[in-house]
């Protein structure tokens, strides 16, 4: 498991900033003005700071970006970081300008003087949500390189102590969702995955784990269908976050495929081995509820996610086979690669039976379509219901996470006919995330306000992004964990 780096939180302590190691981070406005801190770390350094700020280097610096300036006469410290930032930024403002920081601080460890900065909490927010390394498989040369903790230095520990906690438990969110899904298959097959989730229990979360004899009961053969190639056997989680009052829950569904080969419809081998992020969707869900768990959120949130292998093999399901689903409907699987959908399918009718969920949004790894669409930048959002969708859209806006609205119809819904059961499981060449989308919703009741979220685009990507370096993401949780925050919390 990758921790959080902490942070202590300190009084400002202008004599310790001479001795400070690793490195010192100050911020100074693009006007030049410092605060205290700068100001010591300016006279420390005999006016490195003053004429840093009447420099061209300062002037051509974006806002929020950093310069650091290597074995300081004066300090202890290996560099100082200077980050032009002014009093006044928004929340997202400051979570990136400490990303930045976090990039120049690397594996060193950091005191960062935010002195009296009114986002000193999303500052120390987003050092945190970028200092994320997976190492767990290194040895000899790759070990070790976790990056060390930061201290900050403002004028109202207190405060800044209690605005910071809610963020880290997000964090802790994010992190877990980040392992999860860069985690290979040989490591996180289906039981491991529910062991990890079992793990929550500690936080004060439900989880319930079904294993394939109760799958069967109830009739999920379409999920079956995908994971019945597989060694490793297929699950259903319930994770229950039981913060609210006596409301019906919030359901967040995830696709958990730990490893998809594309079964019998077998993917070609270049760049398969991606496919071990195709858990994704269930991934951002268990994150989701970690972060709700760890912050105590005030809401009843269920996460369901199903976790399968899509795997050829002589069980494995043939195109061509007709499985008829916990709905009832029946599906003529044409390509055994379109099998997200088919797990979502149960899942999604099984979490509305059980639950009668106020909400439901499920996250899937599904489409490679969507990665044509929209590239690496958004996820595609697909809805049966303009408010939900409107939320979730401000939400992912607010925190920063890419998100587009894509369109829904009955002309797309008719691609899925099949000549010998009640639907195909693929729509043909064009329009591929629709049509996925389309497949989904004849599982989802027109009472259910829904949203589907392809993430297949922004799960793990294969250079950094604003808050993780490359690899998996965690795209989604702190969008969810806000949408929950701002509009289904007592
Ligand atoms: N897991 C894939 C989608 C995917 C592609 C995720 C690239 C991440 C990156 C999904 O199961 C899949 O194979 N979809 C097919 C659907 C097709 C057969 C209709 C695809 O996108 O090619
Ligand atoms: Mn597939
Ligand atoms: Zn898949």
């Amino acid at each position: 498991m990758t921790n959080p780096i902490s942070v202590e939180i300190k009084e400002i302590d202008l004599d310790a900033l001479a001795g400070a190691e690793g490195k010192v981070a100050v911020l100074m406005t693009a006007e030049g003005s410092m605060d205290p801190l700068a100001r010591r770390v300016n006279r420390l350094t005999k006016g490195a700071l003053q004429r840093l700020s009447e420099s061209k280097v300062f002037e051509d610096l974006g806002a929020g970006k950093v310069v650091s300036l290597a074995m300081p006469a004066g300090m202890k410290a290996e560099a100082v970081i200077v980050l032009k930032l002014e009093k006044n930024v928004d929340a997202k403002a400051a979570r990136l300008a400490g990303a930045e920081i976090a990039k120049a601080k690397g594996l060193e460890s950091l005191t960062l003087g935010a002195g009296s900065h009114r986002r000193a909490a999303d500052l120390a927010y987003g050092v945190v949500l970028r200092s994320y390394s997976f190492e767990t498989h290194m040895t000899g040369e790759g070990k070790g390189k976790q990056p060390a903790d930061a201290t900050m230095m403002v004028t109202k520990p207190d405060d800044m102590r209690a605005a910071l906690e809610p963020m880290l438990a997000i964090a802790d969110g994010v992190f877990f969702t980040r392992d999860l899904t860069n985690e290979p298959a040989n490591i996180l097959d289906t039981t491991e995955f529910a062991a990890r989730l079992e793990g929550l229990e500690a936080m004060g979360v439900e989880v319930e784990v079904l294993e394939e004899r109760e799958l069967r009961e109830l009739g999920m053969r379409t999920l079956l269908a995908v994971g019945q190639g597989s060694t490793t056997p297929s699950k259903v989680v319930v994770m229950r976050w039981n913060g609210g009052g006596e409301e019906p829950p919030f359901a967040l569904v995830g696709k958990g495929v730990v490893f998809d080969t594309g079964g019998i419809s077998l993917k070609p081998a270049a760049g398969m081995e991606d496919m071990t992020m195709d858990m994704g969707g269930a991934g951002v869900v268990s994150g989701v509820m970690k972060a709700l768990a760890g912050r105590n959120a005030k809401a009843n949130v269920v996460g369901i996610v199903g976790l399968v292998e899509n795997m050829p093999d002589g069980d494995a399901t043939r195109p061509g086979d007709v499985v008829r689903s916990m709905k009832g409907d029946t599906i003529e699987i044409i390509n055994t690669d379109a099998e997200g959908r088919l797990v979502l399918a149960d899942v999604l009718w099984y979490t509305q039976e059980r639950f009668k969920p106020q909400g439901m949004i499920n996250l899937a790894t599904l489409t490679g379509a969507i990665l044509i669409a929209l590239g690496h930048e958004n996820a595609g959002v697909f809805s049966n219901n303009n408010d939900l969708a409107d939320a979730f859209l401000a939400a992912a806006a607010a925190e920063g996470e890419g998100a587009w609205r894509m369109p829904m119809g009955q002309a797309y819904d008719k691609l899925l006919k099949s000549r010998v059961a009640d639907m195909a499981n693929v729509g043909g060449r064009s329009a591929g995330s629709i049509t996925a989308a389309q497949f989904l919703q004849r599982f989802v009741k027109d009472t259910t306000p829904w949203i589907h979220l392809d993430i297949a685009g922004v799960a793990s990507t294969k250079t950094d992004t604003s808050f993780a370096p490359k690899g998996a993401t965690g795209w989604g949780v702190r969008a969810l964990d806000r949408l929950i925050h701002d509009n289904y919390e007592l």
